[in-house]
């Protein structure tokens, strides 16, 4: 039996034909853009997302004729706390309002300042960041009047996705967490935070565990697809529990780093609980259990736009490896990260880039490893915050596309201090929908039995004990530069 893993990203959707003991027979990705309206806001158009689904299931399949017809599941895993509203047709009213937008800082306000933390935290376990959901559709309502009087139906992006697959309304436990909206410690809809956002529970949907299967495909949609009709569509995760269920980060005391185009770290645990600061995210995890998790806004995105945007080059090989491995840890320029400002640990869409520690002798090598480095000391901000919870990370796995680089590994394990597990397969949410989508099917009992079988650490990157030392001393000083700037340029 085969099964698709589908992880829609900011900035592809990458598709994966896997069978059940877990070996990928095919890959295909399929990018689009990102709109940048405004400063500081970030869009996408569904419909993208969905031509790179029905494009791409084809071709994914193309000379795989005899998969095609054992095909039982598919899973999705996508990015969170986008707000995709539809009319009571089931059309796109506007642009997705994606997880790096920044628009929101006066209704953050409101909820945080006039609601307050203490309530939206009793509700939902969390507060309110500029990316989530509920303060999008405070937004919408005092910004685009005529779009909120047509809504009817809010879902996040994978959900769309599912909707179009199968017609039925549905969201998971992870993914819902990032909403706001959600009562995250009884898995259900939050009433109270209805209530405060003048929202109709008739609008949200369906909610579900991630392998839970929801629907089958749409007929039409088969036959698009080449698919068989009776194909199980599970309710998927957010991508960065469905990352964490295919890295094998599942059950009590597991941590997954991702660094893809945000960078996240997520600490798995049995029993639900808040971060006493709300620092940390308290959202369910795909394995029917719960994990914190910290995030910052642009991780390998900061490199993309270093290289591609600022130097013009596609070659990452050749401008990371300008990088003097001798100097690691001696770097006396320093990056801030903060391209679509900062959600852990500051919560501040108006904080911006910077580049600090310039001298006329400075190297373009130099400002690349800063990069590197900045990106490295935002996750440590994170995992800073964990310990001192008491939380205690003595390694981590990781992954997303940064993670291919075994220099930014080695700079982030010497920066965090621990050893990283690079797992045998890469493709972190993709996989990790597959995954779910074969519990749901019923090929694993549950989603620890199956990471337990089909998860796998491919190398460990141990940290340099005299790098950890000179790293923790420029960290310190990287500390001080956001506090000290902030306010400056917003
Ligand atoms: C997590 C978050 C990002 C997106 C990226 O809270 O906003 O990791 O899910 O796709």
């Amino acid at each position: 039996m085969f099964y698709i893993g589908i992880d829609l990203g900011t900035s592809a959707t990458k598709l994966l034909l896997v069978d059940a003991q877990g070996t990928i027979l095919n890959t295909v990705s399929r990018e689009y853009a990102v709109s940048y309206p405004h400063p500081g806001w970030s869009e996408q158009d569904p419909a993208d997302w969905w031509a790179a689904v029905l494009g791409g299931v084809p071709e994914l399949l193309k000379g795989f004729d005899a998969a095609a017809s054992k095909i039982r599941g598919i899973g999705v895993g996508g990015q969170m706390h986008g707000l995709v509203a539809l009319d009571t047709a089931g059309a796109v009213l506007r642009p997705c309002i994606l997880w790096n937008d920044g628009r929101t800082q006066k209704q953050v306000e409101y909820l945080n300042g006039v609601i307050g933390k203490d309530k939206l935290s009793a509700y939902t376990a969390n507060i309110a960041f500029a990316g989530f959901t509920a303060p999008k559709l405070l937004w919408l309502k005092e910004n685009e009047p005529e779009n909120f009087a047509r809504l009817a139906h809010v879902l996040l992006p994978k959900d769309y996705i599912n909707y179009k697959l199968t017609g039925a309304f549905c969201c998971d436990y992870s993914d819902a967490s990032g909403m706001l909206l959600l009562d995250v410690a009884h898995k259900r809809w939050s009433k109270e935070m209805l209530d405060i956002c003048g929202l109709n529970e008739a609008w949200l949907p369906t909610l579900y565990e991630s392998w839970q299967p929801v629907g089958t495909l749409l007929p039409d949609v088969a036959a698009a697809l080449g698919l068989p009709a009776d194909v199980l569509v599970c309710a998927g995760a957010g991508d960065n529990a469905a990352a964490a269920v295919g890295c094998g980060v599942v059950g009590a005391g597991g941590c997954n780093i991702s660094l893809g185009t945000s960078g996240t770290v997520f600490i798995t645990s049995d029993k639900f609980g808040v971060d006493k600061a709300n620092a940390l995210h308290s959202f369910a995890h795909a394995d029917g259990g719960w994990h914190l998790m910290g995030c910052i806004l642009s991780a390998a995105s900061c490199n993309k736009w270093w290289l591609e945007e600022i130097l013009s080059t596609d070659d990452y090989d050749a401008a990371l490896g300008a990088i003097d491995p001798d100097k690691l840890g001696q770097n006396d320029v320093y990056y801030l990260p903060y391209l679509m400002g900062e959600r852990s640990p500051h919560n501040d869409p108006a904080a911006r880039g910077a580049f600090l520690g310039l001298r006329m002798d400075t190297t373009r090598a130099e400002m690349t490893q800063a990069v590197l480095e900045g990106v490295a000391f935002a996750f440590k901000d994170c995992v800073e915050i964990a310990k001192a919870q008491g939380i205690d990370i003595p390694s981590s796995r990781v992954c997303g596309g940064g993670a291919r680089s075994a220099l930014w590994r080695q700079i982030l394990a010497d920066v965090l201090g621990i050893p990283l597990e690079l797992p045998q397969t890469e493709q972190g949410p993709g996989y990790g929908a597959a995954m779910l989508a074969m519990v749901g099917c019923g090929a694993y009992p549950d989603v620890n039995a199956c990471a337990k079988a089909l998860t796998h650490v491919k190398s460990v990157t141990e940290p340099d004990p005299a790098r950890v030392k000179t790293y923790e001393a420029r960290y310190q000083t990287w500390h001080k530069l956001y506090p000290a700037l902030k306010g400056v340029l917003a």
